[in-house]
């Protein structure tokens, strides 16, 4: 049984296929589109489909559009119609021009349009250039089976179903659901079962949405520059902010929406210098959700009796909050899947209809994310030699890359399929050795990012335990932990400022050739740990196509492009 599952409704739009509880492909629709995000996060841009993304799932699986079984979209907006009746509904022409009595969000019923009405757009929206994926289909009539998911149940989903566990407990957390930001929920066996929520407006997502807003970055995708800043912060601010969430005798929470110019004071704007205000503020917006994300968490384990927690939503990509919950928190073992953001509710909507369906839960445990594009070497070769260039094909690709490297040279490192979710690991990456403690400093000037940002290391499975503790494999780079003092000068690119890093183990049966290559470096070096940052630059999504990697390696200062069994280098 193929499930394809959608995400559009917000951004990050994306598309998954399962076969039988199994995905197939997965990939955000930004990397085609090369459009970050897929498209902004506003309200009227609902109706936007991800079109190439389900275009690849589909050649992935080897099946045209009517050969999938369900399609699943993963929002539901009949939860926000209440029973109106939506064949009388009028559309408001200008709707911000009045503010709505009761609230709510004033382009709300064009944001509903566009996701009533996905499956006609599904029929008569197709880009030109992929109008036959249509595969012949004239009208929604005879689309397959079309159904809209809850969108925070797809969120539990989209790890819950992946996680291998049997039993487990799930939270999820993000901006905004259809009328929630949280949920908790139970999984056994083949059942995932909502157990509360927690309802807007209230929602930790959007509290760290507008902070990061009013520290001038860009909400709904800075969220992790903020992250980085709190470790340069004081709790001076911290009373102060803990007032504005406060926990509910149901075991929710509730967020103050108080005024934060008038509380913190005035707005940074975009490129203004940071301050100590600005520090302070993220420190103690990080605090806060750290300390109401733990007291959530000790009191669901109390109820559910679980061991094993599954985190997913936007605020499950804060691995600073994940760490703490891992070491301090009451769960013995934690899954989080890499694209816990919004693209990753395509992967779980399908999942919450293909578990329906079979009355089965998955076989399948994700342990890698490489659930995207792949290019073989004629491919790739026929890119080369169609713009000419000159390249070698060393022997090993994974010792020649070493050996630039261990010299301090910095390479874009395009191997295999793409990494769904927003972290590379290891497919479309950009790859140094942390030794030399300038190499922060020279990746955030490639990717013409703050100098504040961290960049992370990568360590072959084996040996993490040497360099970072807590010893626990983390193939997704979704929890910090702490470099070991003694290994600190080893590793200084590698290292936050707080002595902490967010580590990618890296395993030899799923990243074969990712592995050889900090094997290589560590044969050298003495160090089998390299840093590892997103193979794009600033504002671009990462790579998807030698094509894309070819134009970000020219338009850079990288010295050498690994891609596939080639190696083109700069003078
Ligand atoms: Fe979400």
């Amino acid at each position: 049984m193929y499930t394809l599952g959608l995400n559009a409704a917000f951004h990050d739009s994306s598309a998954a296929i399962l076969k039988d509880g199994v995905p197939i492909a997965a990939a955000e629709e930004e990397r085609f589109t090369r459009i970050k995000h897929g498209k902004r996060p506003v309200p009227f841009l609902s109706y936007q489909l991800p079109f190439h993304a389900i275009d690849y799932c589909l050649r992935e699986a080897g099946i045209g559009l009517r050969e999938v079984d369900r399609i699943a979209y993963s929002f539901d907006p009949s939860l926000c119609l209440e029973g109106a009746d939506v064949s009388s509904m009028t559309l408001p022409l200008e709707p911000s021009a009045q503010p709505r009595e009761d609230g709510r969000h004033p382009w709300e019923p064009l944001f509903l349009a566009g996701i009533v009405n996905a499956p006609r757009f599904l029929v008569g929206d197709w880009p030109h250039h992929l109008s036959q994926v249509r595969d012949g289909i004239e009208s929604a009539a005879e689309l397959p089976p079309f159904e809209f998911v809850e969108h925070h149940l797809s969120h539990a989903a989209s790890t819950y179903y992946v996680s291998g566990f049997r039993d487990a407990a799930v939270l999820t957390m993000d901006g905004r659901g259809e009328r929630d930001s949280t949920l908790f929920a139970v999984g056994h066996g083949a059942s995932l079962a909502k157990v509360r929520e927690v309802m807007l407006p209230n929602s930790l997502g959007v509290l760290y949405e507008r902070v990061t807003e009013h520290l001038g970055f860009l909400h709904s995708s800075d969220e992790y520059k903020v992250m980085a800043l709190a470790s340069y912060g004081s709790h001076a601010l911290l009373p102060r902010f803990r007032s504005l969430v406060n926990l509910t005798a149901e075991g929710g929470y509730e967020t103050a929406m108080s005024d934060l110019a008038a509380e913190f004071g005035p707005v940074r704007r975009r490129g203004e210098p940071l301050e100590g205000r600005h520090f302070d503020l993220a420190a103690a917006l990080q605090t806060t959700l750290e300390e109401t994300v733990m007291d959530l968490a000790f009191r669901f384990q109390r109820e559910t009796g679980l061991d094993d927690l599954c985190l997913a939503g936007g605020v499950a990509l804060n691995c600073v909050m994940n760490g703490r919950l891992r070491d301090q928190g009451p769960f013995r073992r934690i899954f989080i899947q890499p694209a816990a953001g919004d693209a990753g509710t395509a992967l779980g909507a399908a999942f919450v209809v293909d578990a329906r369906e079979r009355g089965l839960a998955s076989e399948y445990t994700m342990e890698d994310a490489y659930l995207g594009p792949a290019f073989d070497a004629a491919e790739i070769r026929r890119v080369l030699d169609g713009a000419h260039l000159a390249y070698e094909e060393p022997p090993d690709i994974a010792e020649a890359t070493a050996a630039l490297l261990a010299e301090d040279k910095i390479a874009g490192w395009f191997q295999g399929r793409m990494e769904f979710g927003p972290r590379a690991l290891g497919a479309r990456s950009i790859v140094a050795s942390p030794a030399d403690p300038d190499m922060k400093t020279r990746l955030n000037a490639i990717k013409q990012r703050e100098e504040f940002r961290p960049v992370a290391p990568a360590v072959v499975e084996e040996r993490a335990d040497e360099f970072f503790a807590p010893a626990a494999p983390d193939p997704f780079m979704i929890f910090i932990r702490d470099v070991r003092p003694e290994k600190a000068d080893a590793i200084p690119s590698a290292r936050h400022i707080d002595g902490t890093a967010r580590v990618q183990t890296v395993s030899r049966h799923t990243a074969p050739l990712f592995h050889a290559l900090i094997e290589a470096v560590g044969q050298r070096t003495g160090v089998p740990v390299i840093v590892n940052t997103s193979f794009n630059t600033r504002g671009e999504p990462i790579v998807c196509t030698p094509e894309d990697a070819l134009a970000c390696y020219f338009t850079t200062s990288l010295d050498a492009l690994a891609i596939g069994p080639y190696l083109l280098r700069k003078r």
